[in-house]
């Protein structure tokens, strides 16, 4: 089993380069599928979700081959079922946008029901509800998905809650329906834009992406091309509390600086200072860090995926804070571990309230699931004493050299192996 290591109390200085969104890259690898040629993806992030997703490409029958670690070549021609590997499909969430792609492109596909982190129910009726709504047959049994279609039709599809997965989901399988599909109350995360560029590149007719009414008009096939994977929001996050928890100095480099704003002005609201150039930040506190409250929402809301992270950064401020959970109904069950270390959160259904000034002090917790495990990491930073972190598998689906980009700021932290 491995473990971080952290001797904590270090304050964290220096650049950081940011590497690809993981969420767009879940989404580009598997819309690449329907392209049936060749895509070149660049700016991938090194992670065990895409390296998994490849894979479970490749069982599909096409070609995956790394041209360097951040760069994907995708040979879909050769694509020969539209049945996906059940082991690979299910380590991972992003594994049903093979629905979307597969359906689109062969007008069936059979892909088990997803894995990804455990938030508690997470169903994907949205999903089958816009597939069903293009003309398709949607059917669960044996924890399989099966989709099929004799032909996709445009149509208006409302969701009811802005659901990212749903939105890209419908938006890849539509991008093969004849006329126009109309997506409303959709989500406008920045990997919805990405998707909805790398498509339109290849030969898709999407537009809207970004706004809550995206149109597709289809097209009979799609064609090849390159394509760069937009930077990070949540690995950026994740680094400039850093700066803020450790009272250190952090310069993330090569992002998207908009993308950060709703962090960004709750981290300002606690007294950093967070200085902006065209594709960087710089944080560090301007005194002492002051409490504030937080509500997670969708895109350009405050990312539920840096709720835990955020959450483990309040508990160190002044004052209480409150910390509100819209998107998930379960996201809270890293705050047991994050109280080994001294947290003084208390969680009512939703809500997490903490009353700040907590002073960390290490232990040995277990991740559970990948941003809590990066939570952890942040409290281990901050605390004093050593921490243990186990469950590290959680951490490797998602954050590219998480402990060599923490060392090179001057963190105190390794990875270990021991016996169980
Ligand atoms: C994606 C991200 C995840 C992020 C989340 C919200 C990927 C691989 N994962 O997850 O990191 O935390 O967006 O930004 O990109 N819902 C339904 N039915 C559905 C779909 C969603 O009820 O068919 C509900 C969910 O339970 C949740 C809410 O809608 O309460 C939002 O979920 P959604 O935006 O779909 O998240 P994911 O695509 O699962």
């Amino acid at each position: 089993m491995e473990y971080i290591v952290i001797n904590g109390q270090k304050p964290l200085k220096g650049c950081v380069q940011i590497g690809g969104a993981k969420n767009a890259a879940l989404a580009i690898v598997p819309a690449a599928v329907a392209s049936g040629g060749v895509c070149i993806i660049d700016n991938l992030p090194d992670i065990n979700d895409v390296h998994n997703l490849a894979n479970a490409i490749e069982k599909l029958g096409a070609t995956c081959r790394f041209l360097d670690k951040h760069t994907l070549e995708i040979n879909a021609g050769s694509i020969n079922t539209h049945i996906a590997d059940y082991d690979l499909a299910t380590k991972m969430r992003a594994s049903y946008y093979l629905l979307g792609a597969l359906l689109g492109r062969f007008g069936e596909a059979h892909v088990p029901m997803p894995g990804g982190c455990d938030f508690g129910y997470r169903p994907i009726d949205y999903h089958l509800k816009g597939f069903e709504a293009l003309g398709a047959k949607c059917v669960l049994e044996h924890g399989w998905v099966k989709v099929s279609a004799e032909k996709l039709i445009g149509a208006e599809i409302y969701l009811d809650c802005p659901s990212v997965g749903a939105t890209i989901n419908i938006m890849i399988a539509a991008v093969f329906a004849e006329g126009t599909t109309q997506i409303e109350n959709a989500a406008r995360e920045p990997h919805i834009v990405d998707t909805a560029n790398f498509l339109n590149m290849i030969g898709a007719k999407i537009s809207g992406a970004g706004t809550d009414i995206i149109k597709i008009n289809g097209v009979e096939s799609l064609g090849c091309g390159r394509y760069t994977i937009i930077p990070d929001q949540i690995e950026t996050g994740t680094y400039m509390i850093a700066a803020a928890i450790t009272d250190g100095d952090i310069t993330v480099k090569n992002i998207i600086p908009k993308h950060m704003d709703p962090l960004t002005a709750k981290l300002r609201d606690m007294n950093c200072q967070v200085e902006e150039g065209p594709d960087y930040l710089r944080v560090y506190r301007d005194g002492e860090l002051k409490g504030c409250d937080v509500r997670t929402s969708y895109y350009p809301g405050f990312p539920t995926d840096l709720q835990p992270q955020m959450a483990t950064l309040l508990c160190t401020a002044s004052g209480t804070s409150v910390v509100t959970e819209t998107v998930f109904n379960n996201r809270f069950q890293y705050i047991n571990e994050l109280k080994r270390l001294g947290a003084n959160l208390k969680v009512d259904g939703r809500t997490a309230v903490t009353k700040g000034h907590c002073v960390f002090t290490g232990a040995q917790v277990g991740a559970t699931d990948l941003r809590s495990g990066a939570a952890l990491v942040l409290a281990g930073l901050a605390a004093r004493g050593e921490t243990t972190i186990g469950n590290v598998y959680h951490l490797d689906r998602g954050y590219e050299c998480f402990e060599s980009k923490f060392r090179s700021l001057g963190a105190d932290i390794t990875r270990i192996e021991r016996d169980e």
